[in-house]
């Protein structure tokens, strides 16, 4: 502090240098902190094999005369080399240490008669014991011992006494201190929300799903139960003259009352009239075009038209249990004046609104056989990616009968690295125009909403628009005034990008080129049928990797500006 800038030896170096002043035994004062014990295990744990306790080449049990050379005892000390030569065996070949070790030395004696003059030999080998399981790594310390309780004493009573000491007995820390307060009233906005079974609510009581509860008749307090999907049945009676002012045949009791948001909201969801269909008296149905609207019951010849056979109700919710979206379907008839009683049929199901993130194709590179990402890129935001089925970049797919006209919203996604090609065939009869049929093609071969950008890595993110590729439209024509397209191909340039190790597929261009061809005014009566291709081709233009060497390195030498202070 006193001088900085000057004397600003860095600590750790500091530190290196006591270090290196340090004695040895006290560098290494960490290890020789530990029991003797434990060191045996560190040792076991570094070796996988235990440091052996007694050192067999020492042990001798036929070793009975102290200071005498014991006749055939090869493991005895007191023997010459003189004395070896003059046995006939060893009577104790093999001295082993401790058979609970997974691992032992053994010392093998044995005597070499060949020599001249026979000469003891003496091994120390290393024996693997087979018959006893043999845990080899621990790495989990406090599981190898148990540890003994603590008896109580005059001196730690009053300690165990404080940990221990309660009325009941806990392993759980102090800081759970269950007898203070009554736990906190729950957040009344947290309650906020269905949970399954609960009744819809509506703005009179609860959504009813009209079921036979103890007859086969209608009953009305049934309520529908959240995330409950559930079918019923049950009959009505009904006549002609009153079927105006029978409340349940009519399409207004059943939506009139909003459903609250979440219950006890004041937020109010309306049901909508989702689709009409109309069931005549024979049974035959029909859907009404522009639903929305409200088809009271009405007296006509005799006939009650326009009641309620069937209602079906789908709720959309969001995953914190609140209701955003609901809507009805009927099904109306018509009755006669015979008809005493009617079956209706009742309905409602529950359907998570889609929070999901479009899934990626790969991190960060493409994974070949996933779907190709694309989307499209409205002014002023990120990449919007359609969630539909043929979500990504899609191509038209074959059918069995090879129509055009009928292949028409039929796609198959394009999968990454695979190379496809579909098509079908067009009839063109003199009676075709040429426009609408151009038009038609197009949609038939590029699909309802062809993007505008693909995302060049397989985990690329719609906000980062840099990282999509637009899709470069190629146009190949002839000149002409009708001009009808019959073939759209989709070529996907991708590089290996990073490491040669592990290389990741990035698409770098995309090029979608639509060929067009004239159409002949066909005499009348005659028909053509031309053949209409669709394709997708990936080519890989990575350069190949070159061998490179790496550069020398250089030496950078900057002195501290102090450095030969005190000495200049
Ligand atoms: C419930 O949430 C609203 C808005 O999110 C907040 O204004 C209100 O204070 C909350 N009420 C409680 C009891 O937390
Ligand atoms: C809904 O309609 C039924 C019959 O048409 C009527 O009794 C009920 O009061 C209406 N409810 C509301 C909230 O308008
Ligand atoms: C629900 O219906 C009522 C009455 O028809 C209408 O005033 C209100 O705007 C509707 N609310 C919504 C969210 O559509
Ligand atoms: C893709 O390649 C085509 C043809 O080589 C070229 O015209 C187009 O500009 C390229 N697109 C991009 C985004 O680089």
């Amino acid at each position: 502090m006193a001088a900085p800038g000057r004397a600003a030896i860095p600590v750790h170096t500091l530190l290196f240098i006591l270090l290196l002043l340090l004695p040895p035994p006290l560098r290494a004062a960490e290890p020789s902190e530990e029991p003797a014990d434990t060191r045996g295990a560190a040792q076991a744990r570094a070796h996988c094999v235990p440091a052996p306790i007694t050192d067999v080449a020492r042990l001798c049990v036929c070793d009975l005369l102290v200071a005498q050379c014991d006749v055939n005892c090869c493991c005895d000390p007191d023997c010459s080399p003189e004395e070896f030569s003059l046995f006939t065996a060893c009577s104790v070949p093999v001295v082993t240490g401790d058979r609970h070790l997974c691992r032992q030395k053994a010392a093998v004696y044995s005597l070499d008669v060949g020599a001249d003059p026979p000469e003891r030999i003496f091994q120390l080998i290393d024996q693997v014991n087979p018959s006893i399981f043999c845990i080899h790594a621990t790495n989990y310390k406090q599981a190898l011992y148990l540890k003994s309780p603590e008896m109580p004493t005059p001196e730690n009573f009053d300690d165990l006494l404080n940990e221990f000491g309660s009325a009941a007995f806990s392993a759980e820390p102090e800081s759970w201190n269950t007898d203070t307060d009554a736990p906190d009233p729950p957040d009344a906005n947290e309650t906020q929300r269905y949970e399954y079974g609960v009744p819809v609510q509506t703005e009179d009581a609860f959504l009813r799903l009209p079921s036979p509860v103890v007859s086969s008749w209608c009953s009305d307090a049934n309520p529908a139960g959240f995330l409950v999907n559930q079918a019923t049945k049950c009959i009505r009676s009904v006549s002609v003259e009153k079927c105006e002012s029978i409340q349940a045949l009519n399409m207004l009791f059943y939506i009139n009352s909003s459903i609250l948001a979440v219950p006890k909201s004041s937020q109010m969801v309306n049901i909508s009239v989702q689709s009409i269909v109309v069931q005549s008296l024979d049974g035959m149905r029909t859907l009404l075009k522009g639903a929305d609207v409200l088809r009271l019951p009405m007296i006509l010849d005799e006939l009650c038209l326009n009641i309620v056979l069937g209602v079906s109700y789908h709720i959309t919710y969001t995953d914190t249990g609140e209701i955003i979206e609901a809507a009805a379907a009927f099904v109306l008839g018509a009755i006669t004046k015979e008809a005493l009683s009617i079956q209706q049929s009742f309905q409602i199901s529950f359907t998570q609104v889609d929070t999901k993130p479009v899934p990626l194709s790969g991190n960060p590179g493409y994974v070949v056989g996933l779907p190709v990402r694309a989307g499209f890129w409205p002014q002023g935001s990120g990449i919007t990616q359609s969630t539909n089925k043929p979500s990504q970049l899609s191509i038209l797919q074959s059918t069995s009968t090879q129509d055009c006209l009928a292949a028409q919203g039929a796609r198959a996604p394009v999968l990454f690295g695979y190379n496809m090609i579909s098509g079908c065939k067009l009839r063109i009869t003199a009676a075709m125009k040429c426009q609408p049929l151009a038009q038609t093609l197009l949609d038939v071969l590029k699909g309802q909403n062809f993007p505008e950008y693909v995302a060049s890595f397989g985990n690329s993110q719609a906000q980062d628009v840099l990282d999509w590729v637009p899709i470069t439209h190629l146009h190949i024509s002839e000149q002409s005034s009708c001009q009808i397209p019959v073939s759209f191909g989709i070529e996907v340039k991708w590089t290996k990008y990073g490491s040669l190790v592990n290389p990741q597929a990035r698409i770098v261009n995309v090029t979608a080129t639509l060929t067009t061809i004239t159409l002949k005014q066909l005499p009348s009566g005659r028909e053509r049928t031309i053949p209409v291709t669709s394709s997708v081709v990936f080519t890989d233009i990575s350069s190949p990797a070159e061998p490179g060497y790496k550069a020398w390195p250089t030496i950078n030498i900057k002195l501290p500006f102090d450095f030969f202070y005190p000495f200049v």
